[in-house]
């Protein structure tokens, strides 16, 4: 049943080859005259962060203009109940399968169970590990890591030196490990001189705020606040890291990094609080997500130009491309783009301290 990619080769051939798998994969035939029209069975880890409903929304929106209906199940960050809600889905005999699963490793009996039942599956912004997935669509998020570093490299207040901070995300996830790979292979030279010293690093727990919070508590009552920056994974944990810093009244003095750009993080970029955020256009990924699901269902080519290796081989993936976003672009990428608006973003900023309206 193993799909075979020759990766951008000759990506006809590879399309051609996951178009042929596919067909071969069984399950229901799709826009057939007798068919009920596509199902898509979108499993998700959680819906606590703002993302994450933005990614529903978006998808479910693009599938409904392509003719498809999305069950949608979330799992509040429980793996048993994420495979009672791919056995939910199964049972409801959906066509494709789409999940972002809370733990990687948890959720490659889930691939199995749908393969069982002749059902295809595409993981979703985060990998499934050591599975037979069928596609990958997510960001590069291993870049994500390296702007964060980057940008926090030539940023610190003497670029190049300083003690920092390290917030990474939850160990379930596999994109917290992607992101903490980019940044070390930009830190690393620094570390090694000495130049940047890592004063105190810790792992948030289900990406909580306050367990990111609780990690720059820890820092501060082992050495003090005596530290230039925190490399915060996500908005999230950057949000908590701000809370325990503005206990301090160094809110706005330490440099801290961020992913998501969510509202509540523009608007502590706008007001200085947190220095920059990582933009991840999610209408690209949710939108081509549900139209390579829609494909998959219908047993039509689908080209996959990438691949990611999962611990069981070469995945075909899609990765998107993401973008720093500071003080001085968020107009110009984030509300351009229309994933935040204008006034949303600069609510508590006086009209006078406002840039320019797009
Ligand atoms: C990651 C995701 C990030 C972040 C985090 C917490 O997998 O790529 O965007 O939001 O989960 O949900």
């Amino acid at each position: 049943m193993k799909i075979r990619i020759l990766l951008v080769l000759v990506s006809l051939l590879a399309s051609v080859l996951i178009g042929l798998a596919l067909a071969t994969r069984g399950g229901r035939a799709t826009g057939g005259p007798q068919d009920d029209g596509i199902v898509i069975g979108l499993s998700l880890d959680t819906l606590k962060e703002a993302r994450w409903q933005a990614d529903r929304d978006m998808f479910v929106k693009r599938a409904g203009e392509l003719g498809a209906r999305v069950l949608v199940l979330a799992a509040n960050s429980d793996d048993t109940v994420q495979i009672g809600d791919v056995e939910k889905l199964i049972t409801n005999r959906v066509d494709v399968l789409v999940i972002v699963p809370h733990d990687g490793a948890a959720m490659a009996k889930a691939v199995k169970m749908a393969h069982d039942a002749a059902i295809p599956v595409i993981a979703y912004d985060r990998i499934i590990r050591d599975a037979d997935l069928d596609l990958y669509v997510s960001f590069d998020n291993e870049r994500v890591g390296e702007l964060q570093a980057r940008f926090l490299i030539d940023h610190l207040p003497t670029p190049g030196k300083g003690r920092i901070v390290r917030i990474y995300g939850a160990k379930t996830d596999n994109n917290a490990m992607l992101f903490k790979r980019g940044q070390d292979r930009v830190l690393e030279p620094y570390v090694a001189r000495g130049d940047i010293v890592i004063v105190h690093e810790d792992w948030a727990e289900d990406w909580k705020p306050e367990n990111a919070k609780r990690i720059v508590n820890a820092a501060i009552s082992a050495g003090g606040a005596d530290f230039d920056a925190v490399l915060a994974s996500n908005d999230g944990t950057a949000g908590g890291a701000i809370q325990a810093l503005s206990e301090e009244g160094l809110a706005g003095k330490v440099l801290v990094t961020g992913q998501d750009a969510e509202i509540v993080a523009l608007q502590r970029i706008a007001a200085g609080t947190q220095t920059m955020t990582i933009y991840k256009p999610l209408q690209t990924l949710a939108q081509g997500a549900a139209e390579l699901a829609v494909r998959m269902a219908k047993r039509q080519v689908v080209v996959a130009r990438q691949t990611v290796d999962n611990g069981h081989g070469p995945i075909p993936a899609a990765l998107y491309d993401v973008v720093t976003v500071t003080r001085d672009n968020i107009v110009s990428t984030v509300v351009r783009d229309g994933q935040a608006s204008y006034d949303d973003v600069y609510r508590g900023i006086p009209e006078g301290q406002r840039p320019p309206r797009p």
